[in-house]
């Protein structure tokens, strides 16, 4: 079976930008590597996300056939609209890579010019690409020359003397659909407050659509992060981790100015649920995997340390049942 046999292509899902369609506010999954695997997706889909982000694949790793590449680009149709999110350095690679997001039938590739993690950044990838805006160019460039699909770009608010705003202006003129500008710099990596007026400066450079992200943990910040900063969207990621259920959340507070706790029980369910996707997905490895979401999904109640404490060592459905009293 080829690689790309994974999801049949949906050719009509080609060739329309589904950014434009989507109502606003747009309330996605951030890509996150090591998390955004097809049971989480599917579960923040079904939970109220209406696009989401696959983990960061390498387009060095697509273009020398690794196998556990090929394997972070499977999904699910449930999953629509799914965008793939491409790291590496080369344009003529992104180009091939982005070509290969377009043939498996994804609705959307964006590029990464955000990840600040070392193994990452010592490679000349993620947001030190910002540091070389030519070379962002070329790369943005050789993508949206390649498909037809959408494609999107992740950046931050800056590293060094240049700006998020820098970037958005070099590369304006080239036909991309949407920017996530997460609200910190490479210097702040994932802590402290996200710039929203920076956000805001971009939303007002940028004629396409424009998804705010960085600290969104409640849906009270989601509406100040929308309001401040004017984006036509925002980007969820740590504050969906444990905890699916915030953009259904976000939705019903944003219409009605109010939103429903999810009760222990309900919780026990969607951790439960989360648990047998995995291992349908991905078999024992599915369920090693789920020790640290189940850990999330159990912090902060009376007793969660000793709960967490024997979740973290589960080894099957059953386990986990049985330590819920399922
Ligand atoms: C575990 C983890 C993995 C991440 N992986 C990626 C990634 O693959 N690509 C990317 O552009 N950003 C990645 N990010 C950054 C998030 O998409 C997001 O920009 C950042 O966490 C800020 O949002 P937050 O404050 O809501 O978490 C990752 C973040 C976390 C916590």
């Amino acid at each position: 079976m080829s690689p790309f046999d994974y999801a049949q292509g949906d050719i009509e899902s080609m060739n329309k930008n589904f950014w434009t369609k989507l109502k606003k506010p747009i309330i996605v999954l951030a890509p996150m590597a090591g998390i955004n695997d097809m049971a989480f997706r599917q579960l923040c889909k079904k939970y109220g996300a209406d696009v989401v982000y696959s983990e960061m694949v390498s387009v060095d790793g697509l273009f020398y056939g690794s196998d556990r590449t090929f394997e972070l680009m499977k999904f699910n149709k449930k999953e629509k609209p799914i965008v793939i999110q491409l790291f590496g350095c080369k344009p003529e690679l992104f180009a091939k890579a982005a070509k290969e997001v377009e043939k498996i039938g994804a609705d959307g590739v964006d590029i990464n010019f955000g990840c600040p993690a070392p193994k990452i950044f010592k490679i000349t990838c993620g947001v030190r690409l910002m540091r070389d805006l030519d070379l962002c160019y070329e790369i943005v460039k050789a993508t949206c020359n390649a498909v037809k699909i959408p494609v999107s770009m992740k950046i931050r608010t800056g590293i060094g003397k240049v700006t998020g705003l820098d970037l958005v202006n070099k590369v304006k003129d080239l036909p991309i659909s949407a920017i996530m500008v997460h609200g910190r710099s490479f210097e702040q990596a994932f802590r402290g407050e996200a710039d929203l007026e920076a956000i805001k400066r971009i939303k007002q450079a940028f004629k396409g659509i424009v998804l705010a992200n960085g600290g969104i943990f409640t849906p009270e910040q989601a509406k100040a992060m929308l309001a401040q900063t004017g984006a036509d969207g925002i980007g969820l990621a740590q504050g969906v981790l444990g905890k699916p259920w915030l953009f259904k959340q976000i939705k019903e507070y944003l219409k009605k100015g109010k939103y429903k706790e999810f009760s222990f029980a309900q919780i026990k369910k969607v951790a439960l649920e989360h648990a047998a996707l995995n291992y349908k997905l991905k078999g024992k490895t599915g369920i090693l995997e789920m020790r640290k979401h189940l850990a999330w999904y159990f912090k902060g109640f009376p007793g969660a340390l000793d709960l967490r404490k024997k979740l973290v060592q589960v080894e099957t459905v059953n386990d986990i049942k049985i330590i819920l009293g399922k």
